[in-house]
């Protein structure tokens, strides 16, 4: 995706043992986003950002990338997907695996990757027979995530596993959709940003100011019906217009929960 990406990389400024790690992590974001890699001397990311002219700043910090803004900071945080995953390993549903259909060995597109928290529990239940693809249009989410997925270390081994087999693009949904071919992934699965939050949250502060918040297009759905072979579904609030909008007339999840899930099948 083109556009000049308006933030900075740094490290923190003192590492102890990770000072290399950082140095080389700040290195190789730089390079791969485009933007200056600062060395952080005794600044503060205050003053960083205002000489700098940015409002987001990159930190390395022990050997992963933290987002810090304004508004709060963004970091990959594998415990948000922790507990659902042990619920599974319990013999517990979860309603997203429920409404995507999802068994062993499927091969999943998440348009929304966000977090990585619903990618995390798609890519436990389908395996390393499966594979789980998913897509961020921010390039400084896809950047943050992507890195701790790769490299953070999980809660435990199946969590571990499932974050090292997902494979993390930089892209805008209509167009990754619109250049993959027929058929070429079970199900397809959308949580785009609620038309209107549920509530505030501290957390989810850095990810909101940053986040794509385009409303889903029908071209879009209709590009995911061709591409998926079996399902697609979207996220939303339970009395959303965005099911009716977007053609989604089976809703599932739980019945006392404020979202819920849309599911065409094919
Ligand atoms: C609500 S969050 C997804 C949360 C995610 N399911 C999780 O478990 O954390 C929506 C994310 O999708 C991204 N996004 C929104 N529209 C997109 C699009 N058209 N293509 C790719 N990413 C998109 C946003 O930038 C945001 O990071």
């Amino acid at each position: 995706m083109a556009g000049k990406v308006s933030a900075i990389v740094t490290t923190v400024r003192r590492g102890q043992k990770y000072t290399e790690a950082n140095r080389t992590l700040a290195a190789r974001t730089a390079a791969a986003l485009g933007i200056p890699n600062v060395p952080r001397g005794n600044d503060s990311l205050e003053e960083l950002r205002a000489a700098y002219g940015v409002d987001t700043v990159l930190v390395a910090r022990r050997g992963l990338l933290t987002l810090v803004t304004a508004e709060g900071e963004l970091f990959f945080h594998p415990g948000m997907s922790h507990l659902r995953i042990k619920n599974l390993l319990l013999g517990h549903g979860d309603h997203l695996v429920t409404a995507l259909g999802l068994t062993e060995g499927m091969h999943v597109l998440d348009c929304t990757l966000g977090t990585g928290a619903d990618a995390i529990v798609e890519s436990f239940v389908v395996g390393a027979a499966g594979a789980v693809t998913a897509l961020e249009s921010n390039p400084l989410i896809a950047a943050v995530i992507a890195d701790g997925l790769a490299h953070a270390t999980g809660d435990n081994y199946e969590m571990h596993a499932a974050m090292r087999r997902i494979t993390v693009h930089h892209a805008d949904a209509l167009a990754f959709l619109r250049a993959a071919e027929t058929d070429s992934y079970d199900v397809i699965y959308f949580d785009p940003m609620f038309r209107r939050p549920l509530h505030e949250s501290a957390g989810m502060n850095a990810l909101r100011v940053l986040a794509d918040m385009r409303a889903l297009t029908e071209a879009t759905i209709a590009e995911a019906c061709r591409v998926a072979r079996r399902r697609v579904v979207m996220k939303e609030r339970r009395e959303s217009a965005e099911f009716e909008r977007l053609g989604f007339t089976h809703i599932m999840g739980g019945k006392y929960s404020r979202i819920a899930y849309g599911v065409m099948e094919l």
